[in-house]
């Protein structure tokens, strides 16, 4: 396995700051903000993003599983667990870590949409338009990237490699 930095965390850091920016301008006002953290991988994004929003805002935490362990998706994608709790005409916020074929977002907001929220809108940190099965709108993005298997940042690779403090390409068919 290899590991070739991508995105360093100077730029995530300043990527961060700027999406948080952007946050806090457009829910300027907002009276019942949800931000939902997208469970594992955007734990480490989530953290570093919420603090440098200046609103009130709640949080949340879904877990899904859409992938076993490797690097293609399983295709199924299920909700483990959920804290969501009378978000009813809440203003939903969805951290996510990347989205990829799309199918974890569409099944997460379907069930989102289920709480009659007032707005439903995404941050993900990383973006791969080009392995999108599902078409979805992500209201920020971080970085769009192309079709490679990235972890660290809170991203894994059969649960490791969480903790690198940069994203980096792994490549599974070098020693
Ligand atoms: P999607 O349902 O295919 O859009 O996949 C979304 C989920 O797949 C993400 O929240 C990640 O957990 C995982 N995933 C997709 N691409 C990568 C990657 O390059 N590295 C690590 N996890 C990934």
């Amino acid at each position: 396995m290899k590991l070739t930095p991508l995105i360093d965390r100077r730029r995530i850091q300043k990527r961060v700051e700027e999406l948080g920016s952007e946050i806090n301008a457009d829910y300027t006002g907002c009276q019942n903000l949800v931000l939902v953290c997208i469970l594992r991988g955007s734990f480490v994004f989530f953290a570093d993003l919420i603090r440098q929003i200046s609103l009130s805002f709640s949080c949340e935490f879904i877990q899904l599983e859409s992938y076993g362990c490797g690097v293609d998706s399983s295709g199924s994608v299920k909700i483990i667990s959920s804290s969501l709790d009378n978000i009813e005409n809440s203003d939903i916020l969805v951290i996510e870590d990347i989205v990829d074929t799309g199918l974890s977002i569409t099944i997460l907001y379907d069930y989102l949409l289920s709480f009659s929220p007032r707005s439903l809108k995404c941050c993900s940190l990383l973006d791969k338009p080009s392995r999108r099965q599902q078409p979805v709108s992500i209201n920020y993005v971080g970085f769009s990237i192309e079709n490679q298997f990235v972890v660290g940042y809170g991203l894994d690779y059969d649960q490791f490699y969480r903790n690198l403090p940069d994203i980096c390409v792994l490549d599974l068919s070098k020693p």
